[in-house]
């Protein structure tokens, strides 16, 4: 299982475009080539200085994922689904997601420089926006973002998708909404509020204790378990944006799971609230203008998919969806991958 750079490291700097295409067959084309050259275009710029970290993840929609053909679906991938609830969550166009990270805002820039002269005209710009670490991991709301976020097995159980769904092992979907925050009206409030809203002390970052925090905390209505009680977590990368000179100050939102489903409940919980009702008071001050829904292939996978050939055959699908193939990692020294039904890449 070769996932791509998910659980990379949480970096300075990073890039986030959203793009959308037409289904027509050269747009295809294109489109497949570009997952085939990608891991090349990220060595060679990454190649040029190690320390940068520089990393890219490329997430698909599930409109284009049924127009590349490949002959079987991920179990949860579906378009955002937009919430009307105290605030609103809307869902905005994207066919494929770029989450590319680095310690430098240059390597991003240069990277995502040669995917856009690869695909061309043939893709639109839905969004792009240039993402920063802002002094000790806070977000512009001034407080710090990521503590609690897993490490180590927990990331995996976290982010990856397992036997659940075993064709697409390795696998993983990601979440992504852009908002932007009034700032005027959130430093308005005293601090004490902002704590109890977010439910963490702004300046040390230490967790209110439980019996303290309000029902509507952030940390409360984002912390949710499984029918028997096991924490069902997520990898959040959010990162500020922002323009002082007009006035937008924002967070991008990012969060990867092994299923849509956790981030969804999140999402529902804070925007329409628990009980409903119980918001999130972060969206008093926090609105979001997209919403979008991606899933993330394995690399092997995503290279897979670039020659254009089904993924694996007609009669053969409802053996992969319940669960009797192995994940379609590559196999040493053929280089073809290596489950029967799996055709080979190019
Ligand atoms: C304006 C957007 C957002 C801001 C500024 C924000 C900020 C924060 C902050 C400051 C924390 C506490 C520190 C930490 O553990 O990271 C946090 C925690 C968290 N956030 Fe958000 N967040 C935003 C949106 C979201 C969304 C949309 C989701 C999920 C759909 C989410 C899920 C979580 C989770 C799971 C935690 C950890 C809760 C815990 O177990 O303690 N956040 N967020």
């Amino acid at each position: 299982m070769n996932s791509q750079d998910v659980e990379g490291s949480l970096t300075r700097c990073a890039t986030f475009l959203t793009l959308s295409c037409n289904y027509d067959d050269e747009t295809l084309d294109t489109v497949r080539d570009f997952f085939g050259t990608l891991p090349s275009l990220v060595k060679a710029v990454g190649f040029r200085n190690f320390d940068a970290g520089l990393s890219c993840v490329v997430g698909i929609g599930a409109h284009l994922w049924d127009h590349l053909n490949p002959g079987i679906k991920p179990k949860g991938l579906h378009p955002f689904k937009e919430i009307q609830g105290v605030h609103q969550a809307p869902s905005t166009p994207g066919d494929i997601l770029l989450h590319i990270r680095a310690a430098t805002q240059d390597y991003c820039f240069e990277l995502a420089h040669h995917i856009m002269n690869t695909l061309g005209d043939r893709v639109k710009v839905e969004d792009e926006t240039q993402g920063f670490k802002f002094f000790d991991n806070r977000d512009l709301l001034g407080f710090v973002d990521g503590t609690e976020n897993p490490v180590g097995t927990a990331l995996n159980e976290a982010v990856l998708v397992s036997d659940e769904d075993a064709f697409f092992q390795g696998s993983s979907y990601v979440i992504v909404q852009k908002y932007l925050h009034d700032m005027k009206t959130w430093d308005r409030m005293p601090v004490e509020h902002q704590e109890t809203i977010i439910g963490r002390h702004k300046l040390s970052d230490i967790e209110f204790a439980d019996d303290k925090k309000a029902s509507y905390a952030h940390n409360v209505l984002t912390n949710i378990e499984d029918s028997e009680g096991n924490a069902l977590e997520i990898l959040r990368d959010n990162m500020p944006f922002g323009s002082p000179g007009n006035a937008e100050y924002g967070t991008y939102f990012i969060g990867y799971g092994r299923d849509p489903d956790r981030i969804e409940t999140m999402l529902n919980n804070m925007f329409i609230g628990l009980p409903p009702g119980n918001y999130d008071r972060i969206l008093d001050v926090s609105t979001a203008i997209t919403g979008g829904l991606f899933f993330v292939p394995t690399a092997d996978l995503l290279d897979a998919l670039s020659s254009g050939e089904p993924l694996i055959e007609d009669n053969e699908t409802s053996q992969a969806s319940s669960g009797i193939h192995s994940s379609p990692e590559k196999s040493a020294g053929t280089g073809s991958l290596n489950i029967g039904s799996l055709k080979s890449a190019k």
